[in-house]
Parts: structure tokens; sequence; C-alpha cells
């Protein structure tokens, strides 16, 4: 493998650590990485027919080149697949493909298939390696990093899961390509959440940057999203303080999700709505400096994203939700605000910080 133009950001964990490999066309590379990286054994895929269609058979065809045996499982698109319910057809999959725990699990896929496969893996056999490759990009900046697995249930989402950490993340910026313009927005909204809590530089960049001109260099942005993540990640592990900050416009995003039960806004879209009224309230309060919330605003906007939902109707299932959060214990409510962009505090507080909004 030529190395040097591959960029690599380790993830320290003691045993658990591992290499994120960015490159674009990283995907014609990727069975000598993973050889080079010491993956032995068979390569089973996981992924979803979207996803299949463009890369299924060239992914595997560059793995067999290298010397795996490998199998693929496609399974349909889209939220609902991330289910309990799928894991027998993955585990019955793998039995019939006689894997032990010498063999590897790869996803192929947007977060949907990262976190079941994930989650698939974990379990196996009381846990085999597995490899992600992160095909949206939410998965190539937030979910593929940091070892979050979890499945759905009936009653919410993620409320079956795991920590499991991947043996080596593989990101090819080039798939992006085929990305649906409405997911590439997705995305954009934690791009930009990371530029809020953590990188001035990055969120100037992307001031200064023409939205259609966005995929021209993105490579360079999934590296900063993905270091700063790796930060996060090595202090915080198993999310008990300082991972909260990746939640910046996520509790009020979160409820926005739940009170239009998944029917409207998408997560990017919800978040962005978050992340603006959040900072309109904290400014308010004299929390951020002046200016800050029109900054984020325009931001959003220029790439497609939603700033303002309306509450009037909707505000008693909106309180309900933000109380029924998950991360949220008795009855402190913990928010991330920012003091100005890049530097992000988690701020004790109560209903009535939400009860502000408009
Ligand atoms: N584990 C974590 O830390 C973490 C963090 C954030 C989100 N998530 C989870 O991620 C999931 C959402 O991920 P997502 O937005 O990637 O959704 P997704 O996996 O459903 O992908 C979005 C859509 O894009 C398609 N797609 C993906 N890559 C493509 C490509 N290169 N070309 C063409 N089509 C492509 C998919 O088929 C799908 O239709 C949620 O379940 C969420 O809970 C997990
Ligand atoms: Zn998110």
């Amino acid at each position: 493998v030529e190395h040097q133009d591959i960029t690599q950001i380790n993830v320290e964990l003691a045993d658990k650590s591992y290499p994120i490999f960015i490159k674009e066309g990283l995907l014609d590379q990727s069975g000598a990485l993973l050889k080079k990286i010491n993956i032995k054994g068979k390569i089973f895929i996981l992924t979803d027919s979207h996803v299949n269609a463009f890369y299924g058979d060239w992914l595997e065809r560059v793995l067999q080149e290298a010397g795996f045996v490998t199998c693929r499982l496609v399974l349909p698109p889209g939220e609902p697949t991330k289910s309990f319910t799928t894991l027998p057809q993955i585990y019955q999959a793998m039995i019939d493909f006689k894997m032990t725990r010498q063999d590897t699990l790869l996803t192929l896929g947007g977060g949907v298939i990262g976190d079941l496969g994930g989650f698939a893996a974990a379990t196996f056999l009381r846990g085999i390696p597995f490899i992600q490759m992160p095909t949206s990009l939410l998965a190539q900046v937030d979910s593929s990093v940091g070892g979050k697995v979890a499945v759905d249930l009936p009653a919410g989402k993620n409320l079956v899961g795991s920590f499991y950490q991947p043996k080596a993340v593989l990101i090819d910026p080039q798939l992006l390509q085929t990305l649906p313009e409405r997911y590439l927005c997705d995305g954009m909204a934690e791009v930009i959440k990371y530029g809020c809590i953590k990188d001035p530089d990055l969120f100037s960049s992307l001031e200064k940057m023409v939205s259609g001109q966005i995929l021209d260099n993105i490579t360079p942005i999934i590296a900063a999203c993905c270091r700063i993540k790796k930060v996060i990640v090595e202090v915080d592990e198993r999310d008990s303080g300082q991972r909260l900050l990746l939640n910046f416009g996520h509790t009020l995003g979160h409820a926005i999700e739940t009170a239009e039960n998944y029917q409207g806004h998408s997560h990017g879209e919800a978040v962005a709505i978050g992340m603006y009224q959040i900072t309109l309230i904290s400014e308010e309060m004299g929390l951020t400096k002046a200016g800050i919330a029109a900054r984020i605003r325009q931001l959003l906007e220029k790439f497609g994203l939603p700033t303002f939902w309306q509450v009037k109707g909707h505000k008693e299932e909106l309180f309900k939700a933000i109380s029924l959060d998950k991360k949220n214990f008795s009855n402190t409510l913990k928010v991330v605000l920012l003091k100005d962009i890049g530097e992000s505090f988690i701020y004790d507080t109560d209903l009535g910080f939400f009860r502000r909004m408009a």
C-alpha cells in the first residue's frame, strides 16, 4: 500500500486502540490496507441495497483480489432495518458463512448499517472483529468513530446497544459523490456542530465556502471532525462527561424528532434547529457572546438546513420529550452551550430554560 498520502488518525484506547484511515479512492486500496493491519480470515460484508448498487461488487472484488474470502449480506435501506428483529438474519448468515472469532464483519454503509453491524459483531460469538467503512457524511464524521453500536426497539431508538470499538475505520470521501443531497445536508449539521463546540477554524472555513463546492473540500473537513471526536472519545469512552459536548443542539433536536414521531424533520435538520434555538436563548441570557446565534444561523441556512420550528401547539409534547430524554437525570437538565464559536460548556438547568423558546 502507498501509505504516505493516507491520513491516519489513531484513536488511543489502550488495548482497544484503532486507526482511522482517510483518503479519496481508499476503496481501491482497502484490501491491501486490511492485510497490512493484520486482518486475517474471512470477511463478511454487511451493506444496504442503495450502497450495494454502487459499491458492493466493487468492494468485494477489491477484497478478493487481496486474497480474502468474502460474502455479502444486503439489507433494505433505512432506519427500520436497524431493528432488533433484523439481528437473527445477520447471525444466521454469519453461521452459514461458518464464521469464527478469527473472521471479520465489515460494515459498508451509513450509520444504520454501522450501528447494526457493530452490534451484531459485538454480540456474535461474544464478539468478533469489525471494520467500519462509512459511506454517508454523517457516518464518516460521527457514527463510525467512538464505538457506540446499537439497534432500535419499538419503544425507541438505540435502546439495545453496547460500546464496541472497531479494528479500523476506512473512510473514502469519494463515496459521498453518490450520496443524495438530503443526506449530505444532514451530515453537514454534524460538521457545523464540531465547528461550534471545538473548532473556530473549521467554522470560519465553512463560512468562506460556497455550499455547492463542499464535496471538493470535504477530505480535510472529515479529518478535522474525526480528530475532534477522537479526542473526546479518548477522554470519555463511555459517555459520562466530555462526550456530552457532542450533544450540542441534540436535546432539542431529539425532542423535535420525537414530537414529530420521526416523520418530520431529519436528524440533521432537527439538530440544526436545536443548535440555533438554544444559542438564541443562551445569548439572550448573556451566556453566549453576542452575534454567535446569527453566525450559526447563516451557516446552517447556507447548507440548506432549517433554524426555526413551529413550537405553537407542539409545546407540551416538546417539553415532555425533553424531560424523557435518557441523557437527563433527575430534575437537572444538562445542556451544551457555547461561550463563543469553538468554546462549549455544559450548563445545568431545567425545563424552564427551553420554555423561553419563541
Ligand atoms: N453510533 C453513533 O455514535 C451514532 C452517531 C450518530 C448517528 N448514529 C445513527 O446513524 C443512523 C443514521 O445514519 P445515516 O444518516 O448515515 O443513515 P443511513 O445509514 O440510513 O444512510 C442514509 C441513506 O443514504 C444511503 N447511502 C449511504 N451512503 C451512500 C452512498 N455513498 N451513496 C448513495 N447512498 C448512500 C443509505 O442507503 C440511506 O438510504 C441513525 O440510526 C443514528 O442513530 C449513530
Ligand atoms: Zn447527531
